[in-house]
């Protein structure tokens, strides 16, 4: 999805879809560096550096890439060295080898200093400096803040105090910011203040991990690649779409991030708004960030929530019991968090797309930790057909045709329908059909991250959402968060169930079931 800038229209522009050039090769980053913060948190340890390595192992990194850990410990570049060997022998996909290793180890350099140290801003510029010079990076530095979004003002402050946020002589800075991108409208808007005093809008590129997984990108391929799906993607065709993100994981040892956010705000907000944005949005007119960006903007701005949110809405704490043979502990027993806490682990809502295409649709959204299994999917539903030329018995066990996008795991799709049952009679049962990335592709869909971190340094911006995308998306969910702190506690449930009654109850309410995934 490279966004290369299209030349004017009044240069008579050619269309960006009849680009000649053959786009299945690779793109490779250019020279550069980035600078991480919060480089010993989970996040860089899991996902970040092993993303790294994994770009550098398969090539699409420079080889004088820089990697510069910026962080309280007294380390020298050896230690770094040391801290990220283990992270990526531990959490590469590409498996670790010493080679690629060793590419990426000449680059490494480590800061010491706390977020507002002025000093360790002035040896970080120093360090950014040296990386130019020994390593050809061309002055072009990303800064990935890994860090809690209360420490952006005195790390964006410093960054631009230094002029690290400048580029010079056709170089860029950009900088990465990791959700929660605020916690209601108000704060978010107050968050990107902060973010682009130091960085110009276009700079500044905000994660959100699901939309560099290979099967989120994958809702467009199926939608607009196809003939066969978009005449039937509408009102028309389609009952209700169940949008499902279920983690059977507790929280962890994030008590302290999560008991101030709960499931809503944690993936909701961010994850579960976009899949509801690219599995509505009308057709873009090309894949560049402008146009992608303007149809996700233009749905979310039609969703409209249920008059009756204390019906339409559910939300749920998981309390202790049995998963998976083993004992867990209900989430007011977890590490960190207060015994009286009211934060949900479990989240449920309706929500209506007021256009032409969506009216009368419900897209119900359901997201929690400890539940059934781990699955995200995305459940488009379709109406039964009108008349069924058969004896009423034959379609007694026959359901709902519908395509089912599965994000994760055994990321594929499938897609329900009637089939006679062999026999005399004309019975028909419901029936699947089954397309698995695993069986129909040899190669390993990369991690989102790498998709991502890649992306940034081209500076390709289609799989980031804009501002605008997160502030619609905080004006959804702020009208159910502040009716659940004033109406309605959570609602407790069993690990390895589906839920709190209460979010069956909500759709039992409209006739209709959360499927089984
Ligand atoms: C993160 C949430 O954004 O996504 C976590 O903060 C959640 O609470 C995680 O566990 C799930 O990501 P994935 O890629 O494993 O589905």
């Amino acid at each position: 999805m490279t966004d290369s800038p299209a030349p004017s229209a009044a240069a008579g522009a050619p269309n960006p879809l009849r680009d000649p050039r053959d786009r299945r090769l690779p793109l490779i980053a250019g020279p550069s560096s980035m600078v991480m913060f919060g480089v010993t948190g989970d996040l860089a340890r899991k996902k970040l550096l092993p993303a790294i390595y994994d770009l550098t192992h398969r090539g699409l990194l420079p080889p004088s890439f820089g990697l510069v850990g910026y962080g309280r410990r007294e380390w020298s570049d050896d230690d770094f060295a040391e801290y990220v060997k283990k992270s990526v022998s531990e959490h590469s996909r590409t498996g670790f080898d010493e080679s690629v290793f060793e590419q990426l180890r000449g680059g490494l350099r480590f800061v010491t200093g706390t977020f507002d140290d002025k000093a360790a801003f002035e040896r970080l510029t120093e360090v950014v400096g040296e990386l130019d010079r020994t390593r050809g990076t061309g002055g072009n530095h990303a800064f990935y803040l890994s860090i809690p979004p209360d420490a952006f003002p005195q790390v964006c402050g410093q960054l631009a105090k230094s002029g690290l946020n400048t580029p010079q002589d056709g170089s860029w800075r950009r900088v990465v910011i990791e959700k929660p991108f605020g916690h209601d409208l108000a704060s978010a808007r107050e968050l990107n203040d902060v973010v682009e005093k130091a960085f110009r809008p276009e700079d500044v590129f905000r994660i959100d991990h699901y939309l560099g997984k290979e099967t989120v990108q994958n809702i467009l391929a199926l939608r607009f690649a196809n003939q066969m799906f978009e005449p039937i993607w509408n009102s028309g065709y389609v009952d209700h779409v169940q949008i499902t993100m279920a983690e059977d994981i507790g929280i962890g040892s994030r008590a302290g991030y999560y008991d101030g956010i709960g499931t809503a705000r944690d993936v909701i907000q961010n994850h579960l708004l976009q899949l509801l944005a690219l599995t509505a949005m009308e057709e873009p007119v090309t894949f560049r960030a402008s146009d992608l960006r303007a149809e996700k903007e233009k749905v979310l701005a039609a969703v409209e929530l249920p008059e009756d949110l204390a019906a339409h809405t559910a939300r749920g704490q998981y309390v202790g019991g049995w998963q998976g043979g083993e004992e867990v502990r209900p989430y007011l027993e977890e590490d960190g968090i207060p015994a009286d806490s009211t934060t949900e682990t479990f989240a449920a809502m309706r929500l209506d797309i007021a256009t032409r295409r969506w009216a009368g649709v419900p897209f119900y959204l359901r997201a929690g930790k400890r539940l059934g299994r781990r699955v995200t999917e995305i459940a488009v539903v379709f109406k039964r057909a009108p008349f069924l030329p058969f004896h009423s018995t034959d379609t007694a066990d026959l359901g709902q045709n519908a395509i089912v996008i599965r994000v994760q795991p055994d990321e594929g799709v499938t897609m329900r329908f009637g089939s006679k049952v062999p026999g005399t009679q004309m019975e028909v049962r419901d029936v699947t059909m089954d397309f698995a990335y695993g069986m129909n592709f040899t190669e390993e869909s990369p991690e989102a991250y790498e998709r991502l971190i890649l992306d940034m340094l081209l500076g390709d911006p289609p799989l980031f959402p804009r501002q605008k995308e997160v502030e619609l998306s905080w004006k959804i969910l702020d009208p159910i968060t502040e009716f659940w702190a004033e109406n309605l506690d959570p609602a407790p449930y069993r690990p390895g169930s589906w839920g709190p009654d209460t979010a069956h109850d909500m759709l039992a309410r409209d006739g209709r079931t959360w499927r089984r995934p």
